[in-house]
């Protein structure tokens, strides 16, 4: 098996975090994997937000929580956010921030950072308290966060060997 099938098939979600910082050329890096994703049309109406500041993160947490009443929510306390975002009003706007975000948790994944998919901005976004902090985040009006990456250097054991049975055809 190849290096890059190796990484896709080891990534694994992970939803706690070292509170050690995520080196800045790594994070350029995983920026860089979100920009090559492919894109409807190739039009990249996208825009890749990172929030490195912890308490940022968790002020957008806690927003989060207040607005969907999650008790304790703290979006698993990550070093680093990238929140992906497209225009509202673009046709393709949520698949090429997924194929986005696989790439940032590949990405990361190569270098040892634990990554997971955040979906609670998923139809919040215009809550004014929401709002406000993406658009200090420096977010465009007329761009939505359908999911967000958390990452960080896992604090908690991977599971290596699982069993993803997909249903797979092949017709020949
Ligand atoms: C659209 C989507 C939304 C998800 N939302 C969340 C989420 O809000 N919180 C979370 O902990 N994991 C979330 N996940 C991660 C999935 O739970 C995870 O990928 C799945 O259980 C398979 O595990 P694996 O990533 O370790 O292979 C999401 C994944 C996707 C694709």
């Amino acid at each position: 098996m190849n290096a890059i099938m190796e990484n896709l098939l080891t990534r694994r979600s992970c939803r706690s975090f070292l509170a050690k910082p995520i080196p800045e050329d790594q994070l350029q890096d995983i920026l860089k994997a979100a920009c090559y994703a492919p894109s409807g049309r190739g039009l990249q109406t996208w825009q890749f937000t990172a929030v490195t500041d912890r308490s940022k993160i968790q002020r957008l947490a806690s927003v989060i929580k207040e607005t969907l009443g999650r008790d304790g929510y703290n979006m698993y306390d990550p070093q680093v956010i990238i929140l992906p975002s497209n225009e509202t009003d673009s046709p393709y706007g949520k698949e090429d921030n997924a194929c986005a975000l696989e790439n940032i948790f590949l990405a990361a994944h190569s270098y040892g950072i634990g990554s997971v998919w955040i979906n609670q901005l998923q139809g919040i976004c215009e809550e004014p308290i929401i709002r406000a902090i993406l658009t200090e985040f420096g977010i465009p009006e007329n761009h939505t966060v359908y999911g967000l990456a958390a990452l960080g250097y896992p604090a908690m054991e991977l599971p290596k060997d699982v069993s993803k049975k997909g249903l797979v055809k092949i017709v020949t």
